[in-house]
């Protein structure tokens, strides 16, 4: 089966990344797809979080002889062989067996980093094993501080690279195509509550089968309650809903990670001036990929107020709507030092494993090198702001006052 995927993901129909989501939808049962497509609430945020790049257009130097195009960059003192990381997708394990594992071995592959999130499948002693690149671990604090303080210390130990802290998930955003497919019932013990939701299940046997081969629904190897074991995905939301990171929280964090840590979730000018006074090395201008707070901006669109806040203080990374390697360009033209793909990947993850992943990177990687090539400009590190016509309303607060 996974032969077939490879030739899947290899054919002349899968030329961009957009063209693996029906091949995913076809592979996993709606709930799963679902789940990994959709966003919170009317979806606004997640479509404008793709559409806001058609905003930005190119302003391209011809004539100018470009023959190696360097796509490289560093993000805290990391060399990367490409602009772009592979951002934390609660789990992966749901979408293939191999998830998370498979994903930051083809990170490591392809010379970039990846992020586990809390919310893995797979242990992260065998996430980090299992990729030649960095991974970073993406906290939330689930199961509270003793949980945390435990699994900083596997990750510490792992050899992780850095902690990612997620700051905009006081509660899951509500995402109705969830609630429509039965997710939560999919994930209960109760069989008749699950029996309404099982024809989609059913209509996928392959996907069935190898996730009845894997062990079926696993609890979350990374989040151990003292004195009661991992945590059982059912959980996860109520666990989130009583585990909101304060900046309180976050001073306690990095006391206990004594390392880099990257903030998730700016999006003004005065969070991302937190962050700094804070102590962060890193923040990540994002909304989640449009699955929590419905009707904020583009991740896009934010990325200029935070550039203007931080002035240079910190590397700012940029999350959410990526499809084409000429979205992460026109980011870092706005001062992104690189971005994170996250629905890119995980289309390839759940349309055929790690094949996939390879086939989104590729995809990616090459669409970068082609836009450098076509805009003139040898490299990542020379990209800046006069690359690119960025509409005039989008003239930030900061710089205004
Ligand atoms: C299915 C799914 C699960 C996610 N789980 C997490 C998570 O556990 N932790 C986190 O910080 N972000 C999580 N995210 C957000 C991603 O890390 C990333 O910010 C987002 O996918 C970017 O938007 P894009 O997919 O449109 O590129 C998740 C996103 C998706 C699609």
């Amino acid at each position: 089966m996974m032969l077939r995927a490879s030739r899947k993901v290899a054919s002349p129909h899968v030329v961009c990344v957009e063209d693996l989501r029906p091949l995913a939808r076809r592979r996993v049962p709606r709930a799963v797809f679902d789940y990994l497509d959709g966003g919170a609430e009317g979806e606004v945020t997640l479509r404008e979080n793709c559409r806001t790049f058609e905003d930005v257009t190119f302003r391209p130097r011809h004539a100018v002889a470009v023959s190696d195009c360097d796509l490289s960059t560093r993000v805290l003192g990391l060399g990367l062989s490409l602009p772009f990381l592979l951002a934390p997708v609660g789990y992966s394990r749901l979408m293939h067996p191999s998830g998370e594992v498979a994903a930051a071995r083809e990170a490591g592959k392809a010379g970039t980093g990846y992020i586990l999130s809390t919310i893995s499948g797979h242990r992260l002693e065998d996430v980090k094993a299992g990729s030649t690149g960095p991974v970073f671990y993406q906290l939330y604090l689930m199961g509270g501080r003793a949980a945390a303080e435990a699994v900083i210390e596997r990750a510490r130990v792992a050899g992780f690279a850095a902690l990612v802290v997620t700051i905009d998930t006081p509660v899951s955003g509500i995402r109705e195509r969830d609630y429509r497919n039965g997710m939560k019932e999919l994930i209960s013990g109760n069989l008749l509550a699950k029996i309404p939701f099982l024809p989609q299940v059913l209509s996928r046997p392959g996907w069935l089968v190898s996730f009845l081969l894997d062990g079926g629904l696993r609890p979350l190897p990374n989040v151990v309650i003292p004195g009661q074991g991992p945590m059982p995905l059912l959980d996860v939301n109520a666990a989130l809903a009583s585990s909101a990171v304060t900046w309180a929280d976050f001073r306690w964090i990095r006391d206990c990670w004594r390392g880099p840590i990257v903030v998730k979730g700016v999006l003004t000018g005065d969070d991302a001036r937190r962050a700094v006074d804070e102590g962060a090395a890193v923040i990540s201008v994002y909304n989640h990929g449009g699955r929590q707070l419905d009707g904020v901006p583009a991740a896009l669109r934010a990325l200029p107020e935070v550039v203007a806040a931080v002035n240079g203080q910190l590397e700012i990374l940029m999350d959410g709507g990526i499809r084409r390697g000429s979205d992460i360009v026109k980011a870092i033209c706005l001062g992104a030092r690189a971005v994170l793909c996250g629905r890119a990947y995980a289309y390839g993850l759940a349309a055929a494993g790690e094949a996939g992943v390879a086939r989104a990177i590729e995809i990616l990687r090459a669409d970068l090198d082609r836009t450098l090539r076509l805009l003139g400009c040898p490299s990542i590190a020379s990209l800046d702001s006069s690359y690119v016509n960025v509409p005039k309303s989008w003239e930030c607060r900061e710089s205004i006052s």
